[in-house]
Parts: structure tokens; C-alpha cells; sequence
């Protein structure tokens, strides 16, 4: 699987830009989208869906261009959008079936999947109640699985852990690893901690562009030996702010413990072990 981003940009009106000359090679795996709130990860998911398309640039899914030809993507695609609403009346088998009716998914197996799916995201035991009475989390996991019908080559998950709770979210994190053994995943997150400990790739993206793209590793050793741990008073700060990366902060005894980011680290300073968390604050604050 070979998807490939070609210098796309997504205008919305004069002067607003959703995504900016944005390129990017993606092969199977999982890749981790992350970026804050109107970096443009939603509309690069919709463009890669086929739901929208770019007003400059070209998008090919193994060589086959996608914006002329969307059928190509849709026959291989599972896609949870952001805002996916469910169908309060029907329940989750219900619900299931009428996707994949839309999907045109049929056959003497349909109903075996639809089982399997239900149990992987455990929501067997609602699964014949109405999905009005569900809560967010649970939802969110009908909407996945809603996605995975048919058994799709390529899935993007819009911000899918928005609503799950820790548990759900490490099901959510092994039903994924189980999937990309020949898949391309994207899944998008603002979330740092949603994405370190499953994605292959991180994309990390801000004001429609890319701004760093590889394996954790790679992103994390853009501040390596630079990330430090200190202690300060409490009213000094602001004053340090203004010279150095604040990643977190603590209160202790009185005062305040300081995880930084810095190539000129005050006195008393340690090093620290440089984290998915650290590269990503410290790439958003340059560019
Ligand atoms: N339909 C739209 N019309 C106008 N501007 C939009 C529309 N959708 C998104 N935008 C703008 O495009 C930018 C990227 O948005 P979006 O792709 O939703 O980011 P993210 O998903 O990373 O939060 C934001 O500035 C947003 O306000
Ligand atoms: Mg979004």
C-alpha cells in the first residue's frame, strides 16, 4: 500500500487555508496524526476519504489517482469522520446492518463479521439496545467498528479516543495493532499520549503544513540532551518562560519543579530522557 500526498492544498475561502502545499509518502502501518485543534488533520482525512477534494494538488493510492477516481480509495477504505453521528433508534446490529447495506456489503458472512466485530469492541452485551442509550465511549466503538466491515486496506480514525475512557482505550490500541499487519492506519489525535505508544510514524502537523515526519525515534531526537528537569520559586516563572521551553510543571515543598526544553540550561539542571511529548511541544513553539 502506497498512499501518496502530492503538494495539496485545501483553500475554504479567500485567504483561509484548511491544509497548505502539504506532501507526504505514507506505507502500511500506523501513522499517528498529531496536531492541535485547526493544524488540519480533519481535512486532510476527509481529502484522503474522497468526502472532499483539494483545490491544488493530487492524491494516488497505489498509483491510482484518487481525486479523479474515488471509487478506487472507497472499495479499500474504513473512515470514522470526527463528527460521526450514530442513528439513536436503531441498535448496534441494526446499525451495522445498514452500513454495511450502504456500503454495499451483503452475504451469508456479513453477520458472522458483525458478531466478530461486536465482541472485539466489546459491546456484545448492549449490542440490542438501542444505541440513543449508549454512552460516548461506547458510541465511539459502534462507529468503529462501523469502519472495519469491510475489512478495509486503508482506515483513518478522526480523533477516535475523544470519549473513551483508559480501558476503552487500550482495547481501542490492541484492536488497531491487530489490524495494521498490512494496513494503512492514520489515526489523528491532539493528544500526544493517544498516539506514542501505538503509532509506527508520527506526522506532526501545524497550521495546514507538516512540520515533522518519521519513526518516534526520529522526532524524539530533535531534543535529545536538551530536555532538563529543575527547581525554581515560585514567582520566577514567568521570567524563565520567557528563556526557556516550560514542557510541565509540579508543585513541591513549596516550590515548583520544571521540565524544560533549552540549549542553555540553568545551574542544578537535569537531564532528562527526551519523550514524543518534549519533541512535539518544542516543534510547535519554533515553527
Ligand atoms: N468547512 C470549513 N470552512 C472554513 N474553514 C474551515 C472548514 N473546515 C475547517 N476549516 C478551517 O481549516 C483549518 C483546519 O481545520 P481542521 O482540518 O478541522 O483542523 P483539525 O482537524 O486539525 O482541528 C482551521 O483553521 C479551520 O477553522
Ligand atoms: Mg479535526
Amino acid at each position: 500500500m502506497h498512499l501518496e500526498i502530492q503538494n495539496v492544498s485545501k483553500k475554504y475561502s479567500k485567504d483561509k487555508y484548511g491544509l497548505k502545499n502539504f506532501s507526504i509518502h505514507i506505507e502500511k502501518g500506523i501513522l499517528g496524526l498529531l496536531g492541535a485543534n485547526g493544524a488540519g488533520k480533519s481535512t486532510l482525512l476527509k481529502m484522503i476519504a474522497t468526502v472532499s477534494k483539494p483545490s491544488l494538488g493530487n492524491i494516488t493510492l497505489n498509483k491510482n489517482n484518487i481525486v479523479k477516481d474515488a471509487n478506487y480509495m472507497r472499495q479499500q477504505l474504513g473512515f470514522l469522520p470526527q463528527d460521526f453521528g450514530v442513528y439513536p433508534n436503531l441498535n448496534a446490529y441494526e446499525f451495522l446492518e445498514y452500513m454495511a447495506a450502504m456500503k454495499g456489503i451483503g452475504g451469508k458472512n456479513l453477520r458472522a463479521k458483525i458478531q466478530q466485530l461486536l465482541e472485539g469492541l466489546n459491546l456484545i452485551e448492549n449490542a440490542k439496545k438501542p444505541i440513543g442509550t449508549y454512552s460516548g465511549g461506547m458510541k465511539q466503538r459502534v462507529g468503529i467498528a462501523q469502519t472495519l466491515l469491510n475489512n478495509p486496506k486503508i482506515v483513518l480514525f478522526d480523533e477516535p479516543t475523544v470519549g473513551l475512557d483508559p480501558e476503552e482505550r487500550v482495547r481501542f490500541r490492541n484492536l488497531i495493532s491487530d489490524l495494521a499487519n498490512d494496513c494503512i492506519v492514520i489515526l489523528s489525535s491532539h493528544i500526544v499520549s493517544d498516539i506514542d505508544t501505538i503509532a509506527d510514524k508520527v506526522a506532526i502537523m501545524k497550521s495546514g503544513k507538516l512540520i515533522e515526519y518519521g519513526n518516534q525515534n526520529h522526532i524524539i531526537n530533535q531534543v535529545a540532551d536538551t530536555v532538563f528537569e529543575t527547581i525554581i520559586d515560585s514567582n520566577q516563572i514567568s521570567n524563565f518562560k520567557e528563556k526557556h521551553l516550560v514542557v510541565s510543571t509540579s508543585r513541591i515543598n513549596g516550590k515548583l519543579k520544571i521540565r524544560y526544553v533549552s540549549q542553555n540550561p540553568v545551574q542544578n539542571s537535569i537531564t532528562q530522557k527526551a519523550t514524543l511529548e518534549d519533541a512535539y511541544l518544542y516543534l510547535n513553539s519554533i515553527i
